[in-house]
């Protein structure tokens, strides 16, 4: 509760109740427009031509000098909000996230209206130790008893932060006086995400200084192959420093193998990281967790929670095993910032970041709902779904499955069909936003069983409705 205003005078207190009432009125249009987009959004609406640009046409008013009646804004708003795909309908399986957590989306929907900055205790107050007890907790699932972590926006700079520790660790003079090592090398799979070849390039080292390590048929890394580029880059000169092994890749959803690859690490004294933006999550289910067993052994991990979680985007963290290296690797004097309170309750000095949003407390709202077994449910539906998924499949003699999942996402090819075209007609004729990849050598469409709103009559659904656009092709 709030402590009692002091009494203000007539001006001021005109001006509170005209805020209020506009605030009033924007929670009302809020609360139209949002059951206007959630009782249509299992029909995806008709695919617009990005070319054709926001015309005025199609939205009715313009930006311009002068501004516009607020009703012919939000009727603008409606008509875009409206035309826009919404990743929460029925037939949206294109992303590794969909669907909608509703209590979840009731925490993220009132973050912006306290509009905090995570960077300091002064300005966000008990946040602060929301976010503190929701990363601690990622921590300690992941066996980490004394680790820390930050949020990021999303998995990407995730693990970016990892690598820039894993740089500065491995050339102690990096972060103040550049990099002097120009050798260093850092190792990830043929699956792995892009970001770390990206990030490559962030970090100085250069994206060629990515090795890309093979994988088996199952899109596990080749620990043969690991071993060899490593020793072929120490008998270079180059300095091996950064191994990722991928939890989750984007288009099987396999995961590597965390002991063997930590051994690797261990025993050639590199930085290992996790890139666990799909799968960390599985660290919540008992029947899965083997999946990422030995996680504790690793350095850093990425764990995405509007992926497997169903948090609204973004909801990333990076988490390190050793506390203390995130200040080490990011605090900055800033003595108009960070004034008050020990730097425990300041985040803004372990984070990439200045002003950042707060993207914890949906998470923690959603934790205190489900609760760990609520999560493990959830986790569980979406395997099971899957392997239903992959039965049908298997079963049918129209469809190859490219593997048996080994987690939640499904590869499988139309036989005789382009899958890119039959993704593309889905999409071109808004029957279904789904995407495709290429997996063990071939381009395969990836049905992401990550909305466990959906059923198995939906996944029928879907794969009929594949196969109905595949048979006009
Ligand atoms: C394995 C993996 N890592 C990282 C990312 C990047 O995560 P984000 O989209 O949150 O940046 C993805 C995205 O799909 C991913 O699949």
């Amino acid at each position: 509760m709030r402590d009692e205003q002091p009494t203000v005078d007539h001006g001021v207190h005109q001006r509170r109740q005209a805020q209020s009432k506009k605030t009033e009125e924007i929670l009302e249009i809020l609360s139209s427009l949002a059951h206007e987009i959630c009782s249509q959004e299992h029909q995806l609406p008709r695919r617009i031509d990005p070319t054709e640009g926001l015309s005025r046409d199609r939205i009715g008013v313009s930006i311009s000098d002068e501004g516009h009646e607020l009703d012919q804004v939000v009727e603008a708003l409606r008509h875009l909000v409206l035309t826009t795909p919404s990743s929460a309908g029925d037939n949206f399986l294109n992303q590794l996230f969909g669907g909608r957590d509703p209590v979840a989306t009731l925490a993220e929907m009132l973050t912006p209206i306290l509009n905090s900055s995570m960077y300091t205790f002064k300005v966000a107050g008990p946040q602060v130790l929301v976010e503190l007890e929701v990363l601690n907790r990622m921590a300690k699932k992941a066996g980490y008893q004394d680790g820390e972590g930050t949020f990021v926006p999303g998995g990407s700079i995730a693990n970016l932060v990892a690598m820039i520790i894993a740089r500065n660790q491995a050339d102690p003079g990096a972060r103040d006086k550049g990099i002097s090592c120009k050798q260093l090398t850092a190792y990830t799979s043929d699956q792995s995400h892009y970001s770390i070849k990206k990030n490559a390039g962030l970090i100085g080292i250069g994206r060629d200084s990515v090795r890309t390590v093979s994988t088996d048929t199952r899109g596990h890394m080749d620990l043969e192959d690991l071993l060899r580029l490593i020793r072929c880059d120490r008998e270079a000169g180059r300095q091996p420093f950064f191994i990722n092994a991928t939890a989750g890749t984007t288009v099987l959803g396999a995961f590597d193998p965390i002991q063997e690859i930590a051994a690797v690490a261990q025993s050639e004294n590199l930085w290992m990281h996790i890139d666990g933006a799909l799968g960390a999550p599985v660290l919540l289910s008992e029947r899965h967790r083997h999946l990422i067993e030995g996680s504790e052994l690793a350095d850093s991990i990425t764990w995405n929670a509007h992926k497997m979680m169903g948090v609204p985007l973004s909801c990333s963290a990076i988490l390190l095993k050793r506390r203390g290296l995130l200040s080490t690797h990011f605090n900055e004097s800033a003595t108009y910032l960070f004034q008050a309170n020990d730097d425990e309750f300041n985040p803004g000095t372990r984070s990439i970041q200045c002003g950042r949003r707060n993207d914890a407390m949906k998470l923690w709202v959603a934790w205190l709902f489900h609760g760990d077994a609520g999560y493990q449910e959830r986790i569980n539906r979406l395997f099971d779904l899957a392997d239903y998924a992959a039965g049908k499949i298997a079963d049918d003699p129209d469809l190859t499955l490219t593997i048996h999942p080994e987690s939640i996402n499904v590869c499988f090819e139309v036989r005789g069909q382009s899958s890119a075209m039959i993704c593309e007609t889905l999409d071109s004729q808004s029957r279904l936003k789904i995407g495709f990849g290429d997996a063990c050598g071939s381009s395969a469409i990836r049905l992401v069983c990550v909305n466990p709103d959906l059923g198995e009559e939906d996944i029928d659904r879907v794969i009929a409705e594949i196969k109905t656009v595949a048979a006009t092709l």
